[in-house]
C-alpha cells in the first residue's frame, strides 16, 4: 500500500490515480483551486479520499487567505467551500468535510485568524488519521463475516487509494486475508473508468492477495455458477433508510446477489451516512463526460454523432443489502432504525 494523500512542507501530495497501474507518480499542490481540479479530474477519487482531500484543500486555501479581520476571513472561506462543493456531487464525505471545517471556524471565532488557520490544518490531518483508523476497524468488523476460503466479488475501487489508507471494502478483504491467507478476490473491470481493472487489481497484487479480473458483464455468469460466495462494495452515500449510492453497476450486482442467495455487503465509514436524505431517490447522481464512454485510451471507439449518457453512480435499494459494515459495528436491517442508532452512538 502506498499513501494516497499527505502533507509535505505545507503542500498537498497526492498519488495520481489516472496514471495507475503503469506509473506511480505523485503530484504536488500549493493552491486550493488545483486541488479542486484534481478531484474533478480523478487524480484522487473514492468517497473517503475525496473527503480527506477536501479537508486538506480547505486548510491549504485558508493558509493563503489574506484577511484584515475574522469576517473577511469567513467570507473568503465561504468562497473556498463553494469551489469544493462544485467538484463532485455524489460522495457525501465531501460535504461532511466542508461542514466539519466550517464548524471549526465558527467554534473558534474568538481565537484569531492565524490560530484558526493552524487549527484547520490540524483538523485536516485529524480527518486523514481518523479515516485510516476507521478503515482498520471496518476491516476487523467485516472480516468476522467472511469464512475461510471465501471467493469474494468486489466492484470499482474501495481500497487504500479510495481512502486515506487501507480501504473500506478492500479493508475487509485485507483483514480477512490476514486472518485466513486463503481467500480469493474477483474484481470487475468497472466500465467506463476501469477503477476495478486499473486500481483494485493493482492494490491487491501489491499485497499478494489472489485476484482475478473479470468483465462487468460476466458477473452473472460467475455468480450463478457458484464461483462467488459473497459481494462487497464501498459506498458514496448511504441514505437514512439504507439505500446506497455507489459506482454505476453496483445495483446490478446487488440484484444478482439476491437472485442467487449470496450476501451483498456494503463497507463504509459513518461519515458516508447522510441522515438528511430519507431515501436513495434524493441522492444526487453525477453525470460524467461522454468521452469516458466513446473513447478508450484516448482512441474513439463509438461512431460520431451517437447519443451518450454517462451516470457515474447508481442507487442500490436497502432491501438488497445484507449488512452495512462500519467502524462502529455491522448494521443489519431494519436500516431505518439501526442506522440512526449507530449514527447517534458515533456523535454522543
Ligand atoms: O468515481 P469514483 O472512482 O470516485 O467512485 C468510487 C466508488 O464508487 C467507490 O466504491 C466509493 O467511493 C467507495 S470508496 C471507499
Amino acid at each position: 500500500m502506498k499513501p494516497t494523500i499527505f502533507w509535505r512542507d505545507k503542500k498537498i501530495i497526492m498519488m495520481d490515480q489516472r496514471k495507475l497501474p503503469f506509473k506511480e507518480e505523485y503530484q504536488e499542490y500549493s493552491d486550493f483551486n488545483e486541488v479542486a481540479v484534481a478531484i474533478k479530474d480523478m487524480v484522487i477519487r473514492g468517497a473517503p479520499a475525496i473527503g480527506v482531500a477536501v479537508a486538506m484543500g480547505i486548510a491549504l486555501g485558508a493558509s493563503r487567505v489574506k484577511a484584515k479581520d475574522y469576517n473577511e476571513f469567513k467570507e473568503k472561506m465561504e468562497h473556498i467551500f463553494k469551489v469544493f462543493k462544485e467538484t463532485r456531487p455524489t460522495a457525501v464525505n465531501l460535504f461532511w468535510s466542508i461542514n466539519r471545517m466550517r464548524d471549526l471556524i465558527f467554534r473558534n471565532i474568538e481565537s484569531g485568524v492565524e490560530t484558526v488557520k493552524r487549527l484547520l490544518y490540524e483538523e485536516s490531518e485529524k480527518i486523514r488519521e481518523e479515516d485510516e483508523k476507521a478503515n482498520r476497524l471496518i476491516g476487523a468488523n467485516g472480516a468476522k463475516l467472511i469464512k475461510s476460503g471465501a471467493k469474494i466479488l468486489t466492484y470499482c475501487n474501495a481500497g487504500s487509494l479510495a481512502t486515506a489508507f487501507y480501504g473500506t471494502a478492500l479493508g475487509v478483504i485485507r483483514s480477512a486475508w490476514e486472518k485466513y491467507k486463503n481467500i480469493e478476490v474477483f474484481s470487475c473491470e468497472t466500465r467506463p473508468y476501469l477503477q476495478g481493472a486499473r486500481l483494485t487489481t493493482w492494490e491487491l497484487l501489491e499485497d499478494n492477495i489472489p485476484v482475478t479480473l473479470i468483465t462487468d458483464n460476466s458477473a452473472g455468469y460467475f455468480i450463478s455458477n457458484k464461483f462467488i460466495d459473497l459481494i462487497i462494495t464501498g459506498a458514496d452515500r448511504i441514505a437514512a433508510n439504507g439505500d446506497t449510492a455507489n459506482k454505476i453497476g453496483t445495483y446490478t450486482l446487488a440484484v444478482l446477489a439476491k437472485e442467487n442467495n449470496i450476501p451483498f455487503f456494503v463497507a463504509a465509514p459513518v461519515s458516508t451516512i447522510d441522515l438528511s436524505i430519507p431515501d436513495g431517490k434524493k441522492i444526487p447522481i453525477e453525470k460524467r463526460n461522454e468521452d469516458e464512454v466513446t473513447h478508450f485510451l484516448d482512441k474513439r471507439i463509438a461512431p460520431f454523432g451517437v447519443k451518450v449518457v454517462n451516470p457515474a453512480f447508481d442507487v442500490t435499494p436497502s432491501h438488497f443489502i445484507t449488512s452495512i459494515i462500519t467502524e462502529k459495528g455491522v448494521i443489519k436491517p431494519p436500516y431505518d432504525v439501526n442506522i440512526s442508532l449507530i449514527y447517534d452512538s458515533f456523535f454522543h
